[in-house]
């Protein structure tokens, strides 16, 4: 499993910041970092063995700060299994911060539609996901300080967190989808003959990260909150071709209501 130094300066930072609450923030949706109070950065460079991602539009560094009175650490930029991480790299935030005192991890995503019934824009709860990246951030020695070797995976989405938010984002007339997240390894979208098989394996949402993250998290006993942002109907639905442009648009015009789901995520749902 891969390993980092919990004993460096910088990681000692982040525990003595004491955070309860995790947030990865998607493409296009890493702004919501900016948002927090008395803000202190930490960049990935600083944390001796952490990967540190190349993707446009990623900031590669943690940021400690508050939104009211809950202590948050965010990650503006995270990894990726295509850019040629092993999964069990993933780990290196998760553990920091599950050694923080984090309790619950928010985790973020940009996604195609796979639900036909989805438009771009819309946010989606993660109620499940389906692992098609044809690896697993587990793979190899267990760290049985961090969990056991066969994690149960029933409820990896917190269905009372869950319950929760969804009677918060209604009462604040905020339009709020559900369903399963699919991750393909990516980096190529798919093909409409894949989006088809996703959808009949039950899938609403195809993306190319979160499931190696919520994975982790479950493992070492943290719980998981995950929300998509339906960016574009999947290949072959709409005919027209799938653009990393047109995602980080739609993203971006999404922002408002994401901000707003997540305030409440962070306020009114996580401990
Ligand atoms: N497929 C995979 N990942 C994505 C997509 C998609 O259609 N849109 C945004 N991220």
């Amino acid at each position: 499993m891969y390993q980092i130094n919990m004993n460096q300066d910088s990681v000692q930072r982040i525990i003595s910041f004491a955070p309860s609450i995790g947030l990865i923030l998607g493409s296009g949706l890493g702004d919501y970092g900016e948002k927090l109070e008395d803000p202190e950065f930490i960049s990935y460079s600083e944390i001796e063995g952490f990967p540190v991602s190349k993707v446009e539009g990623h900031k590669n560094r943690f940021i400690l700060g508050k939104l009211g009175e809950k202590r948050v650490i965010a990650m503006q930029g995270r990894f990726h299994f295509y850019e040629g991480f092993t999964q069990d790299m993933l780990a290196a935030p998760i553990h920091i911060m599950q050694r923080a005192g984090v309790k619950t991890v928010i985790l973020t995503n940009a996604a195609g539609g796979l639900n036909v019934g989805f438009r771009p824009g819309e946010l989606m709860l993660i109620s499940d996901h389906i692992n098609l990246s044809g690896s697993n951030p587990l793979i190899g020695d267990n760290d049985a300080g961090f969990g056991p070797r066969f994690p149960d995976m029933t409820d990896v989405y917190t269905a009372s967190l869950r319950e929760k938010i969804k009677e918060r984002a209604a009462e604040a007339e905020l339009e709020l989808r559900e369903g399963v997240y699919v991750m393909a390894s990516g980096p190529s979208y798919e093909t409409p003959a894949e989006v088809r098989a996703m959808q009949i394996l039950g899938g609403d949402a195809v993306g190319m990260s979160t499931v190696p993250e919520a994975i982790l998290a479950r493992h070492c006993g943290l719980k998981v909150i995950g929300v998509s942002c339906v960016t574009n109907p999947a290949a072959g639905i709409s005919g027209q071709p799938l653009s990393h442009e047109e995602v980080m648009a739609a993203a971006e015009s999404a922002k408002k209501r994401f901000e707003k789901l997540v305030d409440l995520m962070i306020t009114e749902i996580c401990e």
